[in-house]
């Protein structure tokens, strides 16, 4: 099913609409566990109710806990099953926890939505006496869910499951100043998750990564330049993302990101030279 977002002229063509077969969805899902990260806000919230009517489990992991209530009485509220467990992605003993609970689960995970993360936009010359934001990115952005997903690789095997990686474009573009914090630990995460991938892809496993453009989450709202920039609507992730679960592909990236890493390939040089000189014009206006 399509569902139309309001988008302006230009986001219609760069995120065209995807169609989700809700009766395929629910064949492929019913009876499942599925694991989401960061389902309180944003893509995990959208991507919890986009399944709620499948007939699967829902585990809702994030650390807002009146928040991951709300959205499961959301979703029993449209018939699905849900189960809330608070964790701090970031906290390897919180991760623990949650590997544990899931070991007791019956059946275990069948699929796994890595989604929980943080952004931080913040000049390096800001960030001196701020070792603390670069260890906080990448504990919840790069060794939390590896930790998670240590834990699940031997229920994931058995049950020839799937875990779905939620990345960002960033990281197969060129890098971009300010953003060293997130965009080294979702890079560290896409680089791990695609080593990996092929051992648990021969084992009966399917990795998937979405590489997302802009969403409009709460993440991007401190970031006043993105106000007026094109983004996504989260529920058309969450489509996304449902598809994904239907065909198991390796990837989904918007259909101009080809052309962002051969300009960022090319003209390396040049884009490095107008970060310097966009930078400098800031610091003399
Ligand atoms: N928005 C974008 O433009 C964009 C673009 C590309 C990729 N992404 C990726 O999309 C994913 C979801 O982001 P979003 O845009 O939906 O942002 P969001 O609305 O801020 O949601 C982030 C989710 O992650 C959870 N979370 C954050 N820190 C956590 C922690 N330490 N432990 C457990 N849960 C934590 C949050 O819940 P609590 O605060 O309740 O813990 C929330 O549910 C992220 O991985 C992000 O990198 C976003």
């Amino acid at each position: 099913m399509f569902r139309i977002y309001k988008y302006s002229f230009t986001e219609m063509l760069l995120f065209p609409p995807v169609g989700v077969n809700e009766l395929r969805l629910k064949a492929r899902l019913e009876g499942k566990t599925v694991l989401i990260t960061g389902a309180s806000f944003g893509i995990g919230e959208s991507l919890a109710y986009q399944l709620a009517a499948t007939g699967v489990h829902l585990i809702l992991v994030a650390r807002t806990q009146d928040k991951l209530e709300e959205v499961k009485a959301r979703i029993e509220a449209l018939g699905g099953k849900a189960t809330v467990f608070t964790a701090d992605m970031s906290r390897s003993d919180d991760v623990l926890r949650l590997t544990e609970f899931l070991s007791r689960l019956q059946g275990g995970v069948d699929i796994v939505v890595n989604n929980a993360g943080k952004s931080i936009r913040r000049p390096v010359m800001e960030s001196l006496d701020r070792l603390h934001d670069f260890g906080r990115t990448m504990a919840i952005n790069y060794s939390g869910p590896v930790q998670l997903i240590l834990a699940l690789i031997p229920g994931l095997l058995k049950n020839k499951g799937q875990i779905i990686n939620v990345s960002s474009v960033s990281v197969l573009l060129a890098p971009a100043p300010k953003w060293a914090a997130y965009q080294a630990s979702k890079s560290a995460f896409d680089q791990w998750f695609r080593c990996v991938s092929p051992e648990l892809n021969a084992g009966g496993v399917a990795t998937t990564t979405v590489y997302l453009p802009l969403v409009r989450t709460r993440m991007i709202a401190p970031t006043e330049a993105y106000n007026k920039m094109p983004a996504m609507n989260p529920g058309h992730v969450a489509a996304i993302i449902g598809r994904a679960m239907i065909n198991r592909k390796r990837r989904h990236a918007p259909w101009w990101l080809f052309f962002g890493q051969l300009g960022s390939l090319l003209f390396r040089g040049v884009l490095e030279s107008m970060n310097i000189w966009f930078l400098n014009r800031k610091q003399t206006l």
